[in-house]
């Protein structure tokens, strides 16, 4: 019997042109964001923003520091409920938290979306929705956006898994008010850790400028608004420190200006394994619709029934594929569920807890090939057949 023998968390080395940058920052000792003139972190906002179309971009030291710089500047208090999708990955919940707000979850549906009938439901109990786009599927944005205008509701998107990704044409991180993104290892872009921030709102941008820390450097932020927007905001914002530093923005800029052509090395990945994977006995892949478009770094299966799956990943995980089961009793590795977040009030979400007992999901790095993608899906189909049918 055949077994897949590479590792499911191996990156792709750090580009040459980006170690040289980084060496280049390194023998200046000039590391402190903005420290440096010219400054590889305001070079990175200018061109994530103009990658994006945002007029503002700010680089944090966090994904989970982004969620929550916009979330304070938004004016989110302690005590607040914010809206946010109930199947997410523990940063989410965790940076609601950071600010002493209350995640009010929101079901998921079988497209692994925030469930759009529950959110129209609940928009009356926020002013505030951390949307996570998880695992790069994402939501009808215009019915999304149509229901939080509605409802008064400003959207913060999460976009960790949808750096690159779009729906009809409009980038993620577009649509709300905030679009927050990750670069730490296991992402579109991989600075070790890192966050970018990208807003239209110009005093969004300098409360999240100052509240970042930037000491008096807040005017070399790439995208800065003009003063008089800053000196509406001076003083009243807390330095809660969470800057990137030079190093990580000199290792990200020739990452971001790769960063299409690996979304497309990404999806022949993803459509490999799509195509083995789709009809196998007792799994379903999840159909993506027609205006989203996503960037295939991970890839998603719901199976027809939760007290087969242990065997099954047992079976897989003894020939080397690893998949995450969202349907543990205990978190694992990266993987928790709302019931696992103690600190967040419990909350009943029949409709996901359902779907997280079926949902697998497995890591797509970009040091997989094709014949890496044939051999999982070969081997995913042996155990299917014995174990799902
Ligand atoms: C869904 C989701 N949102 C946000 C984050 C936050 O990113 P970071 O690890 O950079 O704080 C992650 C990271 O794993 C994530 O998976």
């Amino acid at each position: 019997m055949k077994t897949f023998t590479k590792s499911f968390t191996r990156q792709e080395p750090i580009p040459e042109p980006a170690i040289e940058a980084a060496v280049r920052v390194m023998r200046s000792g000039a590391l402190h964001r903005y420290g440096a003139d010219p400054s590889e972190v305001a070079a990175l906002e200018t061109e994530f923003a103009a990658q994006t179309g945002a007029a503002h971009a700010l680089a944090v030291a966090s994904g989970g520091y982004a969620m929550g710089c916009a979330l304070r500047a938004l004016g989110v208090k302690p005590g607040d409920p914010v809206l946010t999708n109930g199947w997410t990955l523990a940063p989410v919940p965790g940076a609601i938290a950071a600010v002493g707000a209350r995640p009010v979850l929101v079901e998921v549906g079988e497209d692994l979306c925030i469930d759009l009938d529950d959110l129209a439901a609940k928009a009356g109990r926020a002013r505030v929705l951390m949307l996570s786009h998880m695992r790069g599927h994402i939501a009808d944005m215009e019915r999304l956006m149509a229901i939080c205008d509605a409802a008064g509701v400003t959207v913060i998107e999460d976009c960790a898994h949808t750096m690159g990704a779009a729906w009809n044409g409009t980038p993620s991180g577009r649509w709300g008010a905030v679009g927050c993104y990750s670069c730490q290892t296991y992402k579109h872009v991989n600075a070790g850790e890192g966050g970018l921030i990208v807003t239209d709102d110009a005093d969004l941008a300098a409360r999240m400028v100052l509240l970042s820390g930037s000491y008096m450097l807040y005017a070399r932020n790439g995208t800065a608004p003009d003063e008089a927007v800053f000196a509406r905001h001076k003083g009243a914002m807390p330095n809660v420190s969470g800057r990137m530093d030079e190093l990580r923005a000199a290792i990200l800029r020739p990452q971001l200006a790769d960063l299409p052509a690996q979304a497309r090395r990404w999806n022949d990945r993803y459509a490999a394994l799509e195509q083995g994977l789709r009809n196998l006995p007792g799994l379903r892949v999840i159909d993506r619709p027609a205006p989203e478009a996503y960037v295939g770094s991970s890839i998603q299966l719901l199976t027809d029934d939760p007290a087969k799956v242990p065997a099954f990943l047992a079976a897989c995980a003894k020939r080397g594929v690893e998949w995450k089961w969202f349907g543990h009793a205990t978190a694992q590795g990266f993987t928790s569920a709302h019931h696992h977040w103690a600190y967040v009030e419990a909350q009943s979400l029949p409709r996901t807890d359902a779907i997280l007992a079926r949902l697998l999901d497995m890591r797509v790095p970009l040091t997989f090939d094709l014949d890496d993608c044939a051999l999982i899906t070969r081997i995913v189909a042996e155990e299917a057949g014995r174990h799902l049918r």
